[in-house]
């Protein structure tokens, strides 16, 4: 594996699932194949698990970690080409990605959308320019569109509950006060349609994801319904995809409660974190023996290890 921004930059899925498995049962048996080989965490935007859990992971390889806030940090980057640069902004990202790549033998880089430009948003203009400018492997730490290391972590954790039957696995949209980003919702529909699960979607009417990444899930606007005989119910908020960036409504009708988890199959609840107890779910589901959110997050580190092995690997 070279990049690894979207399922698409993923050759062999079983493959790197087998490496999280071995990486999770014995997380120290490759501490050299990181030796003399540095990893650069970029962030734009804000970040508790994916910087800690990429940090530790690198670290299990045996890999140096250098970590940089570039939008409190930084010089202010110019991404326009050909912009003539006698404004605020002092870099042009083509110099800054190649000067980054040249410290480090991998790029993880962070950056939200907008939520004001649909088009520029999902052209993924950071993550495109890191991987054009860098001249070595990217790995998205979320981008606009998407958050692959998430969405491995959850097809992992979900593995490791995976039912006598097959399961039946339900992405539910939640409230939320503030507009929030696809990616997370995206990604986790474009990695679970391969899988051998019933996946259906819930939402209210206006929070269509786009159909790329709905794929064929079963879409339905009765959360209640999408509930029943659920085996596991992964919640996370989203701003509208139509109504590119809009809250819609915020109101506590769909938020995860105990009731509601009544209706599934003694469902596991998760959740990418971080989440706003009693507004996406309530504390009686968060505090119950069906969370296994904070089991989630911890393989989080299993995730960005399997993914650093194979680059790892890859480049020699
Ligand atoms: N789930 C997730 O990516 O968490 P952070 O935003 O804290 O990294």
């Amino acid at each position: 594996m070279h990049h690894f921004t979207e399922l698409a930059d993923v050759p062999d899925l079983p493959h790197l699932l087998e490496t999280a498995k071995t990486v999770a049962q014995s997380p120290f048996s490759l501490d050299t194949l990181g030796r003399h080989k540095t990893l650069g965490l970029i962030f734009f935007n804000s970040s508790l698990r994916t910087r800690l859990s990429s940090q530790k992971a690198a670290r299990n390889l045996g890999m140096e970690v250098i970590v940089m806030n570039v939008s409190t940090d930084g010089w202010q980057l110019e991404f326009q080409d050909g912009a003539i640069m006698n404004q605020g902004k002092a870099e042009h990202i083509k110099d800054a990605a190649a000067v980054m790549g040249s410290y480090c033998d991998i790029l993880g880089v962070r950056s939200f959308p907008s939520l004001t430009d649909r088009d520029a948003d999902y052209a993924e203009q950071v993550l495109t320019a890191f991987k054009k400018y860098s001249g070595v492997p990217v790995v998205s730490l979320e981008s606009a569109t998407r958050h692959p290391l998430q969405s491995l972590t959850d097809v992992f954790t979900i593995q490791s509950h995976w039912p006598d039957h097959r399961p039946k696995v339900v992405l539910t949209w939640a409230p939320h006060p503030r507009a929030l980003p696809q990616a997370v919702a995206n990604s986790f529909a474009e990695w679970m349609n391969p899988l051998d699960v019933d996946f259906v979607i819930t939402h209210p009417e206006g929070y269509e994801l786009h159909a790329d990444f709905v794929g064929s899930a079963t879409v339905t606007h009765d959360q209640r319904a999408a509930f029943e005989q659920a085996d596991f119910i992964y919640a996370k908020n989203w701003s509208s995809y139509s109504e590119y960036g809009q809250i819609l409504r915020a109101d506590e009708e769909w938020m995860v409660t105990a009731e509601k988890m009544a209706l599934t199959r003694q469902a596991k609840f998760m959740h990418c974190l971080p989440v706003r107890r009693n507004v996406v779910v309530a504390d009686e589901v968060m505090d119950s023996a069906q969370n296994i959110t904070i089991e989630q997050a911890g393989n989080r580190v299993v995730g960005m290890q399997a993914v650093l092995v194979e680059i790892l690997q890859n480049i020699g």
